[in-house]
């Protein structure tokens, strides 16, 4: 069932049995500041997308409850593609977020010919910002992208971090000792 594990969570493909839940993560506020985007879609307009165009898409389950907790997708740039989280609301700052996005790392990197996975985050999102630093990932301001906040508008950066290959081999293991 899982593509990789640890004694905690593991993580499955996402299928469309998922989209309720991901439906309802898109409406709570902090996700869609998160990304920056208003969500105003209805049910049967959101589920309208290919799975299949994206190469890794996983839904987070916590092992003990069997309580499916987020979803990752990792982008389609060929050189670095952007790694996406989403933890659901209610299970957000419970530590599902930094072990899911460390485990998916290590898969993407022992199953992908990526050398760097980047992460891009807004300056005011600060659960983000301590996940992917705890992980190891490191500034690239390069790729610092500003914006204009669609609920406040005023202008927002969203921070480039990125990750190498060899960095994420330091990643501590406990947060993935087994597959
Ligand atoms: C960002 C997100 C993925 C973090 O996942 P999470 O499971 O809540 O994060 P964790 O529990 O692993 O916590 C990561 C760190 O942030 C801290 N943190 C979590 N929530 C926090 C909050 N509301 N305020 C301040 N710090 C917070 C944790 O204490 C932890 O820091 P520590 O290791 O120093 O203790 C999650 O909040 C989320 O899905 N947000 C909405 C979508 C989004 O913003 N995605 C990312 C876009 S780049």
């Amino acid at each position: 069932m899982f593509i990789i594990e640890n004694d905690l969570i593991g993580l499955s493909p996402y299928t469309h049995a998922d989209d309720a839940d991901m439906f309802a993560c898109w409406q709570n506020i902090d996700t869609q500041k998160g990304y920056n985007g208003i969500f105003n879609q209805t049910f049967n307009e959101f589920k309208e997308f290919n799975i299949e165009q994206f190469t890794f898409w996983v839904t987070v389950t916590d092992k003990k409850t069997s309580k499916k907790v987020g979803v990752l997708r990792l982008g389609l740039d060929e050189i670095c593609p952007d790694l996406a989280i989403w933890i659901y609301p209610r299970y957000r700052n419970r530590g599902y977020g930094t072990q899911s996005f460390a485990l998916a790392l290590k898969y993407i990197f022992e199953h992908f010919p990526y050398s760097e996975i980047s992460a891009g985050c807004f300056e005011d999102n600060i659960s983000s910002i301590k996940m992917l630093t705890k992980i190891g990932f490191v500034r690239y301001p390069d790729g610092d992208v500003a914006e204009k906040s669609c609920f406040t508008g005023e202008t927002i950066r969203q921070l480039e971090f990125r990750i190498t290959s060899e960095l994420a081999r330091d990643i501590p293991l406990l947060l993935a000792d087994n597959q």
